[in-house]
């Protein structure tokens, strides 16, 4: 379970004379169960994607905990935080930020690669299972930049599942995909969420993929409403 306690999070805008600190996150509150699919929507620039970096500890607030399962991140240090990430969060992005010059499959082992605790052929099955789940098996030989922009992005998810992180957060991963591969990529993650028992939270401007989320949330003015 991931407890937000009263964390808060601002930045310095503008220049040497007219600086000034603007409040994206106020004191924001919420708790995220096992098993949970929840969307996090609002407008552009209201918080959405600093609400996701500091849950999952890509970001500091200036106040406030994170726990998770009692453990709050911003008691470790920043090492023991990227090592929780690693371990326990898979990312998925808008941009997909993939190698495009990398066969699928050569994008999906590289974080087994980088955790360096699985032999060849232990990689080779955990990569082919993670393809087969989002469809792309018969691409595994083929070069990213060759693919659509929902199959770069099926390839994403199947990146982001390899370390069989319990929690996977995703930040407008439909925002570049027409309506036919959003809900491609919805479904996936609905799946993941009800056959793996991963907790996603996804952030989106997308009110059709909120509705189908177990929960969502918006924000507006640096507090949260439940909708
Ligand atoms: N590192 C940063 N430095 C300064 N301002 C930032 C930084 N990150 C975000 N912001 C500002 O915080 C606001 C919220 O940004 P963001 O969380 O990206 O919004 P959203 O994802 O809802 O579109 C924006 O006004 C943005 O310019
Ligand atoms: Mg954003």
């Amino acid at each position: 379970m991931i407890q937000v306690n009263n964390i808060s999070r601002s930045f310095f805008v503008g220049g040497d004379n007219s600086s000034t600190i603007t409040t994206i996150l106020d004191n924001v509150s919420l708790e995220i169960k096992d098993g949970d699919f929840l969307a996090i929507v609002g407008k552009s620039g209201s918080g959405k994607s600093t609400l996701m970096h500091c849950i999952s500890g890509l970001d500091t607030p200036q106040s406030g905990e994170v726990m998770y399962d009692g453990v709050n991140i911003f008691g470790m240090s920043s090492n023991d935080i990227a090592n929780f990430r690693n371990k326990k969060i898979g990312f998925v992005f808008q941009f997909f930020y993939l190698q495009e010059k990398s066969t699928c499959f050569e994008n999906c082992v590289l974080p087994l690669e980088i955790e360096g605790e699985k032999i060849k052929s232990e990689r080779i099955s955990i990569v082919t299972d993670a393809l087969k789940r989002v469809g792309m098996y018969d691409k595994a030989n083929s070069i990213v930049q060759n693919l659509s922009g929902g199959q770069k992005q099926r390839i994403a998810i199947a990146r982001a599942i390899v370390n069989s992180p319990e929690y996977i957060f995703a930040d407008e991963p439909t925002g570049n995909l027409d309506t036919l591969n959003s809900n491609n990529i919805l479904n996936i993650l609905l799946q993941l969420n009800k056959d793996m028992k991963k907790t996603i939270v996804i952030v989106t401007h997308d009110l059709e993929i909120a509705k189908k989320a177990k929960r969502s949330i918006q924000i507006v003015d640096g507090k949260i409403h439940e909708n």
